[in-house]
C-alpha cells in the first residue's frame, strides 16, 4: 500500500535537495480543510538560512506532482499543505483489504524481535481484584497487538506464589483445614484461615515462630508444607481460569514468583561482586538515595528472599531464555517506584544492553467505582467474576425486553457484556483512573464497546439485506465512493495500521478504541448520509464494498482488544 507520508517525505527531498529526516515531520493537520497532510518548514530555517515561508515557497514550486498521488500543494505560513488523490487513496485501502481480508493491517515488523508480555499476576489464596482485571484486559490486548505487528510475543502470568505468608497459610491449614470445605469458593475460605492464623499469632509468639519454620520447609522443599503450598496453588488457579476463560484470555506461562527462589542467591551474589550491596541491620541493600530512588532490599536479615530480589532474577532468567527486546510489565501505579529501583539495578545484572533497555513498567491507573451502582460484598471488595456475571446479565435483561425472539440471545449477550467491561478498562489514557459505571460502559449508543459492536452488527444486516452478495473489489468503480462521507471511512481505513503501530509504540490501548469509535461513527454517517441499496447497480456494490470492508476492520479491531462480535444485538 502506498505510504503516503513517505512519499511526500521523498519529494521534498528531493524538491530542495537535502537528506534530512522529512518524514517524521509531517502532520495531519487539524481539519481536513487544510489538507491531508501538512509538513511545517521551521525546523529546517536554520540548516538552510531561510525563512519558513521561503522555503515552503521553494518547496512548492519545485516539488515533482507527476505520479498523481498528490492533486495540489497549498502554502500557508510556514506550512506546505498537501491534498492527495482521493481516487489513488481509495483503491489502495480497498484492494489491500480485498487481498488481506482478516489480516489487513498485520505487518511483520517485528521480524526476529521478542517481546514479553507480563500481565494478570494475581496472588495465590488471595482474591483476583478489579485492579488484576484491568492489566489482564490491557495486558492481553497488547500481547495481541504485538503479536499481529509481526513481533514474536510471550504471555507471562507472574503469579505471587512465594512469600513467608505461606507459611502462615500452611499453619492455618494444619489447625482448622478440615473446618472448611475449599471445593466450594476456596479463596474466601483460605482468606478466612488466614485472618484466623495472623490474629493467633499475634496472642502467641509461639505460633508466629511455628509459621517462620514452615516457611523455611517450603523453602527446603519439605514434602508435606510443598504438597499443601500446591493444594493452595492448584485451588487459586482454578478460580482465576474462570476469570479467563470468561474474559477469553491466554498466557505462555505461568512461572511465578515461587519458580525464581532457588535463583536468587546468584543474583546476590552478583550484586555483591559489583560492590553495590550494604548491609544493614543484618539485611542487604542497594542504596539508590543518588538517583532519587530510596532504597531498596534484597534480603531480609533472616536470610529470606523478597519479591525485588525474585523480580531480578526473573529478568536474569529471561533474558537468557526468551532474549526479550521489550519486556513489558503491565502492573498498576502504585508499583511506579519500585519498577524504577529495579530497572536500575538490572543495569548490573550482567544481562545484555538490549534486554535493560527494553524494559518497560506499562503503569496504569486506579478503577474507581461509581458508588451504589454496582454488586460489592462486604462494602469494598469486588469480586471479578460476580462482576462480569453482572455484566452479562444485565445485557441479557435489555435484549429479553428490545429483542424478546433473538437467537442465541445468552451467548450475545456474553460477548456484549464482556466487550463492555474489556472496552471501558482500554479507553481511558492507562495512567488515568478508570470509572467503572454500568449506565456509561453498557448505553449501545455512549462511547463503548457495545457501540462498536452495535455499527459491526448494521453493517452485517446491510449485506444480509443484500442476499449477503458481497461484491468482489474488481466489480467496484471506485468514483462510486468519492463524496464526503464515504471518503471519510476511506481514509480511517487506510489509517488502522498506523493506529496499531502508535499502540504499540506508546503502549496505550485507548489510541485503538478511538480509532475503532471514530470508524463506527464515520460508518454511522455515511449509512445516515447514503442510500445503500439505490437503484443505481454501481452505487450500491460500492457502498457494499465499503460496508463490508468497514466491518472487516472493525471485527480485526475489536478481536485484538479481545472483544468478541456478536452476530445480532
Ligand atoms: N502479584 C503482584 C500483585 O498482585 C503483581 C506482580 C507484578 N509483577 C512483577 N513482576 N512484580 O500486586
Amino acid at each position: 500500500m502506498i505510504n503516503f507520508k513517505e512519499e511526500i517525505a521523498e519529494k521534498i527531498k528531493k524538491a530542495i535537495n537535502i537528506e534530512e529526516d522529512i518524514k517524521n515531520l509531517i502532520e495531519v493537520p487539524p481539519n481536513k480543510e487544510m489538507g491531508d497532510y501538512a509538513f511545517p518548514c521551521f525546523s529546517l530555517a536554520k540548516t538552510l538560512r531561510k525563512s519558513p515561508m521561503i522555503i515552503a515557497n521553494d518547496i512548492k514550486e519545485n516539488i515533482e506532482l507527476s505520479g498523481n498521488i498528490i492533486d495540489r500543494v497549498d502554502v500557508q505560513g510556514g506550512y506546505l499543505n498537501f491534498f492527495i488523490n482521493k481516487n489513488i487513496l481509495a483503491k489502495e485501502v480497498l484492494s489491500k483489504i480485498d487481498k488481506e481480508k482478516e489480516s489487513y493491517g498485520s505487518l511483520n515488523i517485528g521480524n526476529g524481535k521478542n517481546v514479553i508480555v507480563e500481565y494478570s499476576s494475581p496472588n495465590i489464596a488471595k482474591p483476583f481484584h478489579i485492579g488484576h482485571l484491568r492489566t489482564t484486559v490491557i495486558g492481553s490486548a497488547l500481547y495481541n497487538i504485538n503479536k499481529f505487528l509481526g513481533y514474536n510475543v510471550t504471555g507471562i502470568n507472574h503469579l505471587g506464589d512465594y512469600g513467608t505468608q505461606f507459611g502462615k497459610m500452611i499453619e492455618g491449614y494444619k489447625r482448622w483445614g478440615n473446618e472448611y470445605d475449599l471445593n466450594d469458593n476456596p479463596i474466601d475460605k483460605l482468606m478466612d484461615i488466614y485472618i484466623r492464623i495472623n490474629n493467633l499469632c499475634k496472642e502467641d509468639e509461639n505460633v508466629l515462630e511455628m509459621c517462620r519454620d514452615n516457611f523455611k520447609k517450603l523453602e527446603n522443599g519439605d514434602e508435606y508444607c510443598t504438597k499443601i503450598w500446591n493444594k493452595f496453588k492448584d485451588l487459586s488457579l482454578k478460580e482465576f481460569e474462570r476469570i479467563y476463560d470468561l474474559l477469553g484470555v491466554k498466557f505462555d506461562s505461568y512461572t511465578g514468583e515461587a519458580f525464581y527462589a532457588d535463583k536468587v542467591d546468584d543474583v546476590c551474589k552478583i550484586l555483591e561482586s559489583k560492590g553495590i550491596v550494604k548491609e544493614s541491620e543484618g539485611a542487604k541493600i542497594i542504596d539508590l538515595e543518588d538517583k532519587g530512588l530510596g532504597i531498596c532490599m534484597i534480603r531480609k536479615a533472616n536470610g529470606s528472599s523478597i519479591y525485588a530480589t525474585r523480580d531480578l532474577a526473573a529478568i536474569r532468567y529471561r533474558a537468557k531464555t526468551y532474549d526479550f527486546d521489550k519486556c513489558l510489565y503491565v502492573v498498576a501505579y502504585e508499583q511506579n517506584q519500585y519498577f524504577r529501583q529495579i530497572f536500575e539495578i538490572a543495569k548490573y545484572l550482567d544481562i545484555p544492553e538490549k534486554c535493560v533497555k527494553g524494559l518497560k513498567h506499562v503503569s496504569y491507573g486506579m478503577t474507581r467505582l461509581a458508588t451504589g451502582k454496582m454488586s460489592t460484598r462486604e462494602g469494598t471488595v469486588v469480586k471479578v467474576d460476580e462482576l462480569l456475571h453482572e455484566a452479562i446479565d444485565r445485557v441479557n435483561k435489555v435484549i429479553k425486553e428490545k429483542n424478546p425472539d433473538m437467537e442465541n440471545r445468552e451467548e450475545e449477550a456474553k460477548k456484549i457484556g464482556i466487550g463492555a467491561v474489556i472496552f471501558n478498562n482500554l479507553c481511558t489514557t492507562l495512567v488515568k483512573d478508570q470509572v467503572f459505571d454500568w449506565d456509561i460502559m453498557l448505553n449501545f449508543n455512549g462511547e463503548t464497546g457495545p457501540y462498536i459492536q452495535y455499527i459491526y452488527v448494521r453493517t452485517k444486516s446491510v449485506l444480509e439485506k443484500a442476499g449477503n452478495n458481497v461484491p468482489s473489489f474488481s466489480e467496484i468503480d471506485i468514483n462510486n465512493l468519492s463524496d464526503k462521507e464515504s471518503l471519510n471511512v476511506i481514509e480511517l481505513l487506510y489509517n488502522f495500521q498506523d493506529v496499531l503501530l502508535s499502540v504499540s509504540e506508546k503502549n496505550e490501548t485507548c489510541i485503538l478504541t478511538r480509532y475503532l469509535l471514530d470508524l463506527a461513527k464515520a460508518y454511522s454517517n455515511f449509512y445516515n448520509e447514503n442510500k445503500i441499496i439505490t437503484e443505481d447497480e454501481n452505487i450500491t456494490k460500492a457502498r457494499l464494498y465499503l460496508t463490508y470492508a468497514t466491518g472487516i476492520v472493525l471485527k480485526t479491531g475489536c478481536r485484538l482488544l479481545g472483544i468478541e462480535m456478536p452476530d445480532k444485538m
